[in-house]
């Protein structure tokens, strides 16, 4: 049987409306261990009929064109293979902003929005001390954090900075279409190895790789066949890079600013006791994401 409606089922005869559609992708996407099948299932479907996810809810009943059917058909057939659904998509929503993503960029995960709340916090605490705000996203990927930041930190400059020259060509088509190209500079470089300007950030964020070399063999298939190791994967430890953003903070972050990287939970007692080892900050805290996980630590330098 396929979802397109050329299958030999008993239920042959019935039309292939949106909701019968969505019934049997969900089914088929469960089937190959889908997390969110019926949502992989909905924004597909939404994509074909260039809609939004609310309107299929209206159009139950409707049966789609051929046109949109044969769509449809094939991102089901590529999602079944493995693809993630935002790559066959190619946009991603993050922080209710829609961002696009590609094969170079890692997709935007929910828990880093945790990131954008502390640091909207912490900038915001800054207060008058700090009104306009130097931000460094390092390992900026599609741009999520810098562009989310830079558009509810109307007063920020942002720098971001990433390896991956094909990264920072899609960073900057989403901070041309969030509008904040012109306070964010998008620069190729290990962390902040070639950014010379400014000398000290008011906050530096990093959502880095923190995948040791042992769990990334251990990640799911679709991960691995279809998101950049370069952006997983930070060495045998899972710490490096976070090691290297904190000692960072020794010289780029000024007096009063914070720090805030993400990590996983494996290795936030490692991460803690290098915050606590480069005696550099005032205040070290870990922030939970909503399962009760430690996923970032944050730090306020002296
Ligand atoms: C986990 S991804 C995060 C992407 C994005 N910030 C997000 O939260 O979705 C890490 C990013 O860091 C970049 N990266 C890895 N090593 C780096 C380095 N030494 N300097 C700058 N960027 C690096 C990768 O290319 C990747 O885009």
């Amino acid at each position: 049987m396929n979802q397109t409606g050329n299958h030999n089922s008993e239920s042959d005869d019935a039309p292939w409306t949106v909701l019968r559609l969505l019934q049997w992708t969900t089914d088929f996407f469960r089937s190959k261990g889908s997390d969110s099948p019926r949502l992989d299932a909905e924004i597909l479907l939404a994509h074909a009929r260039s809609c939004s996810r609310v309107e299929l809810y209206t159009a139950y009943a409707s049966v789609p064109g051929d046109d949109e059917r044969v769509a449809f058909r094939e991102m089901v057939r590529r999602r079944g293979s493995g693809m993630p659904v935002a790559q066959i998509v190619g946009y991603r929503e993050f922080y209710s902003l829609s961002f696009r993503v590609s094969e170079a960029t890692l997709i935007p995960r929910p828990e880093t929005e945790h990131l954008i709340v502390e640091a909207i916090d912490c900038v915001n605490a800054m207060g008058s001390f700090e009104s306009n705000p130097w931000i460094a996203d390092l390992g900026t990927g599609s741009g999520v954090i810098a562009i989310t930041l830079a558009k509810h930190l109307p007063q920020s400059k942002i720098v971001a900075t990433d390896i991956s020259v094909d990264a920072l060509q899609i960073a900057k088509w989403n901070a041309e279409k969030h509008g904040v190209s012109e306070r964010s500079d998008f620069v190729q470089s290990d962390l902040l190895s070639v950014v010379t300007q400014p000398q000290h950030f008011s906050l530096i964020c990093s959502n880095p790789p923190y995948i040791t070399v042992d769990e990334y063999s251990e990640l799911d298939r679709s991960v691995r066949d279809f998101e950049p190791k370069t952006a997983l994967v930070s060495g045998p430890k899972g710490t490096e890079i976070i090691e290297r953003v904190i000692e960072l903070c020794r010289d780029r972050l000024m007096s009063g600013g914070w720090c805030i990287v993400e990590m996983s939970p494996m290795i936030a007692d490692s991460a803690m006791a290098i915050a606590e080892e480069a005696e550099i900050f005032a205040e070290l805290k870990f922030v939970k994401d909503l399962a009760g996980h430690r996923r970032l630590l944050s730090m306020r330098r002296r």
